[in-house]
């Protein structure tokens, strides 16, 4: 069986760049998952449909393909809140989680973030992360992005943002974003990556050894 690590979390708490350092670092194959909501929304989207009919949301999700996943071109802020509509729909869901679970089956072992891996996508997962941090310094980190890319918008809309995503994704009835029980916490409000790394590699070296 590969070996999985899980890292959940919300928006912005750094999941994503652990979850790239990891995959690194053991040469693990590395699934953004949130990139496969983006997707079905964005295709959705660009063919004028509507966001919240989920039988069509459905048709799109089984025909993605995760080879041709791309985060900057995914990456814009509207796509990220259509896909967090698009993700309350349970159709959608059991689409894109049939792919993500055949994913992690990649030999030598892979590495898939988002909101639901260690509860619902890889239960079995050997390893599993809650990646969090405080809202203030989520959003301030999203702001840096945004300015790195050479956009601009205020402090308390991204913040305001960032709490209204929080709350649709831990309020929705199906796969609700929360830690799973047996998921080892890493807070980064006051942590830099590195630390949060070294701290992740002692728990995924000490299973890797069992
Ligand atoms: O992580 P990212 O911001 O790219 O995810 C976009 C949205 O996709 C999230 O706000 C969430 O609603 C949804 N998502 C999900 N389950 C996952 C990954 C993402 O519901 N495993």
């Amino acid at each position: 069986m590969a070996f999985v690590v899980a890292l959940d979390g919300p928006a912005a708490a750094g999941k994503g760049t652990l979850a790239r350092l990891i995959a690194q670092h053991y040469g693990f194959h590395h699934l953004d998952t949130g990139l496969t909501y983006r997707a079905t929304a964005k295709a959705l989207m660009d063919a004028g449909l509507p966001l919240d009919d989920e039988a069509v949301a459905e048709r799109v999700a089984l025909t993605l393909d995760l080879a041709g996943l791309d985060r900057a071109e995914l990456s814009r802020h509207d796509i990220g809140e259509a896909a967090s509509r698009v993700a309350v729909m349970p159709a959608v869901r059991r689409a894109l989680v049939e792919a993500q679970r055949a994913f992690s089956a990649m030999e030598p072992g892979t590495v898939l973030d988002g909101r639901d891996i260690g509860t619902v996508v890889c239960p079995q997962a050997q390893v599993k992360f809650y990646v969090t941090a405080d809202p203030e310094i989520r959003a301030q980190r999203r702001l840096d992005e945004i300015v790195e890319r050479g956009g601009a918008q205020d402090f308390q809309s991204v913040l305001s943002d960032i709490i209204q995503r929080d709350e649709r994704d831990m309020g929705r009835a199906d796969s609700p974003l929360r830690p799973a029980r047996d998921a080892h916490l890493l807070d980064t409000s006051k942590m830099r990556i590195e630390a949060a790394f070294s701290a992740a590699k002692t728990v995924i070296d000490s299973a890797l050894r069992t």
